[in-house]
Formats: structure tokens, C-alpha cells, sequence
């Protein structure tokens, strides 16, 4: 595996499907206590968080290891000291960097310039830590059937951009529907129908959601309106509201054991109406749960434990 956890672009299914297995492993045994024993790993976070903090927290205790919550704005970082010099001397101190940022090109310089593994823990295009928990989730759900399809409906932002790369490369469907004008970067569409030529995954983009969730296995769902983009919000809403709102009827289109997923935080009455979000079909507790294993595992990967 590569030093750094990026996103998907260079990384290979059977790697991706290793974390997985670990991950549930850890889930239905136990954690092995000592594997970050001496560790110590920064989490730098300049945007809010209670997912991705608590359950990198968390899991790194459960294996043994320490933690220094580092919020961006209590860093030199804030005052304006070059990324390439936080990124050299944090790695003097520390074993891994856990990093939340605005920008993806800031944690591609962080990792440049890092000499231990840098994990992205959002950026404005990729979330892959949320991905890893996504796989493992539907793999759970319907891991007994031959082929499992999602269907991403809302905004093409980071999570469905990791959404979409962890699907194509290692082999599970899935069609996304997004308005005009908020539809998944070109560069990720080309990229995921190439992967997807290896996985066998079918990859399809529209803009209608009653075409995406056909046969779904899972619809998903993000907020309309990402962190940092609040001046967005009304022209968003009135774009995304209510055609591409998850509704008890959009969930009849897809199968009949159709489950509903979501990464959190979210917004009832706005990209999901309440009685999906918290229904019979709603299994976004257990994937939020899974963000804490996945994280456990993938950190286990780079650190070699
Ligand atoms: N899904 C997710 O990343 O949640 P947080 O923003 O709470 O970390
Ligand atoms: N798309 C959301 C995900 C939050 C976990 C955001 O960037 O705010």
C-alpha cells in the first residue's frame, strides 16, 4: 500500500478489499489492543467534525495508541506558516497525520512534503474515509448477493466522488443522479468508466433519479449543502428540492429490500424526508458505527500492525 490515504487513485480493489476485511474482523472479534502501542497520531481538522474525529479517536485508543487533536486555527498553520514546513516537523513528532481540509491541494502538498502517512479526512473533492465505511456497510447488507448496486442521488461533491471511485474499482454498481450543474467532475466520470472496464461495475450518470435508483440495492445520500458553501444555500435548495429529495416514494422505485444510506450529518426535510431517514430501511447508524472499524483498519494497513 502507499504511504499516504489520498483517495483511490492509486490504490488497487485488492488493498481496498483488505481494510474491508480487517474491518470486520475487528467488528466481530475484538481490536488487537497493542498494534499502535508507542504510536502517536495528529488529527488536524479545519472544519468541524464528530464522525470522522471520534471514531479516529477512538479507534486509535482501542489499538493502543495516542492522539493530538490539532484544530487548525491553534496551529502556526493559521498565521500562515507554509504547509511544507508543518507537514516536516509535525513528522519529527509524530506517526501518522489524520487531516480535515478546505482544500485538496492542501493535503496533497501535507503528504508531499510528509514522511509519514497522511490520511484525508475530507477535502473539497474526496472523502475516502467515508468510502472505506460505505463499502463495508453495503458489503454487510448484501454481501450474499452477486451483484449490489447503489444509487447516489444529490450533489456530485466529495463523498459521491469517493463513492464513485471505491465503486468502480472494486466492482459494485452504481448510478448517480445529480442536477445540471452539480454533476460528478469529468475527470472522476472518465476515470470511474475506465475502472470500471477491470471491476465489471456498471457506472452511470443522469440527472433523472427515478432512472438512477432501478434496481437499487441502496440509495444514498449527502446534504445539499456542503460546509463552507452556507451562501449557496438558497439558489441550492431550490435546485436540489424536490426532485432529488430521498422520499418513501423515490424508495419504492429501487428493490423492495432497498436500504437507505447516508454519511452524515444531515438534514431532515431537506435532501431526505424524516420518515426514510429514520424508517425501517434507514441503516445509517450502522454505517457511521463502521467509520470507527474501517478507520481502525485502515490504519493497521499503513502503520503495518
Ligand atoms: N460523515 C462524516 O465525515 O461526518 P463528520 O463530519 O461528523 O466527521
Ligand atoms: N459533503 C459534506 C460531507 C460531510 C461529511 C461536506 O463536505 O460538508
Amino acid at each position: 500500500m502507499e504511504k499516504n490515504f489520498i483517495e483511490f487513485s492509486n490504490m488497487k480493489k485488492e488493498e481496498v478489499l483488505e481494510i474491508i476485511k480487517l474491518a470486520l474482523k475487528f467488528k466481530r472479534d475484538s481490536y488487537p489492543s497493542n498494534a499502535l502501542k508507542g504510536k502517536i497520531i495528529a488529527l488536524i481538522f479545519e472544519k468541524p467534525s464528530t464522525r470522522t474525529r471520534v471514531s479516529f479517536t477512538s479507534a486509535i485508543y482501542k489499538l493502543g495508541g495516542e492522539t493530538i487533536f490539532l484544530p487548525s486555527t491553534e496551529l502556526q498553520l493559521s498565521r500562515g506558516e507554509p504547509i511544507k514546513d508543518t507537514a516536516r516537523v509535525l513528522s519529527r513528532y509524530v506517526d501518522a497525520i489524520v487531516a480535515r481540509v478546505v482544500s485538496h491541494s492542501t493535503i496533497v502538498e501535507l503528504a508531499n512534503h510528509s514522511s509519514v502517512p497522511v490520511i484525508n479526512a475530507l477535502t473539497d473533492k474526496h472523502h475516502p474515509c467515508q468510502a472505506l465505511a460505505d463499502l463495508m456497510t453495503m458489503m454487510e447488507y448484501g454481501g450474499d448477493k452477486e451483484r449490489l448496486k447503489v444509487a447516489y442521488i444529490g450533489d456530485g461533491n466529495n463523498v459521491c466522488n469517493s463513492l464513485v471511485q471505491i465503486c468502480a474499482l472494486v466492482g459494485v454498481d452504481i448510478s448517480v443522479a445529480s442536477p445540471r450543474g452539480y454533476e460528478v467532475d469529468e475527470t472522476i466520470k472518465a476515470q470511474a468508466f475506465s475502472w470500471a472496464k477491470l471491476s465489471g461495475a456498471k457506472v452511470e450518470f443522469t440527472n433523472d433519479p427515478e432512472v438512477a435508483v432501478r434496481d437499487a440495492d441502496f440509495i444514498y445520500t449527502d446534504v445539499f449543502v456542503s460546509m463552507g458553501q452556507e451562501l449557496e444555500r438558497e439558489i441550492k435548495l431550490k435546485v436540489f428540492i424536490p426532485r432529488y429529495q430521498v422520499t418513501e416514494t423515490l424508495m419504492r422505485l429501487a428493490k423492495p429490500d432497498v436500504k437507505f444510506m447516508h454519511c452524515m450529518p444531515m438534514k431532515r426535510g431537506e435532501e431526505v424526508e424524516e420518515r426514510v431517514a429514520d424508517g425501517p430501511s434507514s441503516i445509517i447508524i450502522n454505517q457511521a458505527e463502521n467509520r470507527m472499524h474501517t478507520s481502525a483498519a485502515l490504519l493497521c494497513k499503513l502503520l503495518g500492525c
